[in-house]
């Protein structure tokens, strides 16, 4: 039975504007759900094991809502292209290898074990066009204990022959094998449909890909304006759309009738962003990305007003760190740049916003996850921030906002639990 108590200065969000503390609190688990946060141990709940962090942080475990696995051997690398000349140059290029299960292995084993030491319980993660190095990819994120869904990817299109399916059809079929193989095979992996992008995937192979995705109510991942060459080529491509969002919409790739998420939107027109707020598109803003392959700022700002689905994506190897405190720091400079440079009306984002989208706004892609109010699946990270001395006395929510900044550069992470488990200490 997964049921305890976890002592320490827990924080958590209970929305976008509420950052929750509670020095000496006592988190209550039972059965892998959270029945809240109490001053002290409620009387009946005096009997269940006690995991004693006093003194260190609580919080909820991160979500990346968006990143490239086989990407993660090569980043760091090649940050001196835009977004089309970088996938080619590098993305496709190094994405071919993984037909060579050898190699699948090996990076996928280098991926999960930064996916293990890392302060992240919840993945929306992108394989390649190869069913079977996904499938394996999954096996090891398995065995590590996160919760994950994984996409094998579809590209039927504007693709290099060695990064190239060889027909809409054959795409749906293996998809389709993929999702059988896949679909009850684990406790904490789950398959979700995968286009890349509208420029890989002809109309043909969306639509066989919206069946799919209603047919095993699967859900839907994909890129959407996230840059102006790109944009500008989906408009060539899909004449018939009135933008990049109607060209997954029309095929039932948009958050209807699955739940969808679309990483970066940094173009998004004012009818895109009515119709993700409409079918509840969650959104993953990936700052890094979006600044390393020079894409620009996505307004988000804008998405929290309109109270939108909205999470951190870590984009490896668009992005070239896998830790969701690395996103969280991007994502409040880049928001000083947008209002400083671009839009003045567009306040910047605080740290209990971040904080919030890196924990509860991604996590409810997963369902209750990402808090510890009552009823939320118990994922939980402890933060020894005792490691970052300071000779000033700090409030908690001070203690918070510096280890967002510094925590991962002294390596604070001391345990990690996902669905109510320890899955690292
Ligand atoms: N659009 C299509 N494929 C990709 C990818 O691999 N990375 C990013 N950032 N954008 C994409
Ligand atoms: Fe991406």
């Amino acid at each position: 039975m997964n049921s305890f108590i976890i002592h320490g200065d827990i924080c958590y969000s209970a929305d976008q504007n509420t950052l929750i503390t509670k020095e000496n609190g006592y988190l209550v688990c039972e059965d892998g759900i959270s029945l809240g946060v109490f001053d002290s141990i409620p009387e009946e709940y005096g009997g269940l094991p006690l995991h004693d962090y006093s003194g260190m942080l609580v919080m909820p475990g991160m979500v990346d809502l968006h990143i490239h696995a086989p990407q993660y051997a090569y980043r760091g690398l090649g940050m001196d292209r835009e977004l089309l000349d970088w996938l080619n140059t590098y993305a496709f290029p190094e994405e071919s290898k993984y037909g060579d299960l050898a190699y699948a292995d090996r990076a996928y084993t280098i991926f999960a074990n930064a996916v293990k030491n890392s302060a992240t319980t919840r993945l929306v993660i992108f394989g390649t066009l190869h069913r079977e190095a996904t499938e394996l990819l999954m096996d090891k994120l398995e065995k590590i204990g996160v919760v994950s869904y994984v996409g094998k990817v579809n590209m039927d299109r504007n693709s290099p022959d060695t990064l190239r399916e060889a027909s809409a059809q054959a795409s749906i079929t293996d998809t389709e094998r993929f999702l059988k193989e896949t679909q009850h095979k684990y406790k904490n992996t789950y398959p979700i449909i995968t286009p890349r992008f509208t420029p890989s995937c002809s109309d043909e192979l969306m639509a066989g890909l919206g069946e799919l995705s209603k047919e095993y109510h699967v859900p839907v991942q994909s890129h959407l304006s996230e840059n102006p060459g790109e944009v500008e080529w989906v408009r060539e491509l899909c004449p018939w759309a009135k933008n990049y969002g109607e060209a997954y919409s029309r095929f039932g790739l948009f958050g209807k009738p699955e739940k969808t998420v679309m990483a970066h939107c940094v173009y998004s027109d004012d009818d895109e962003i009515a119709k993700m707020k409409e079918n509840g598109v969650f959104i993953a803003h990936c700052p890094a990305s979006n600044t390393n392959v020079a894409s620009g700022i996505a307004p988000v700002r804008k998405y929290l007003d309109r109270d939108m689905k909205l999470g951190l994506g870590s984009d490896v190897a668009g992005g070239h760190s896998e830790s969701m405190f690395t996103a969280m720091v991007d994502a409040l400079q880049v928001s000083r740049l947008y209002w400083r440079h671009v839009d003045q009306s567009c306040k910047p984002l605080n740290v209990a916003e971040v904080f919030y989208l890196a924990t509860k706004g991604g996590g409810e892609f997963f369902g209750k996850v990402g808090s510890f109010e009552k009823g939320y699946e118990l994922d939980a990270v402890v933060l020894d921030d005792s490691l970052l001395p300071h000779p000033q006395p700090l409030t908690l929510q001070e203690r918070l906002e510096r280890s967002v900044y510094l925590a991962g550069d002294v390596k604070a992470l001391k345990a990690k639990y996902c669905r109510g488990r320890i899955i690292k200490s």
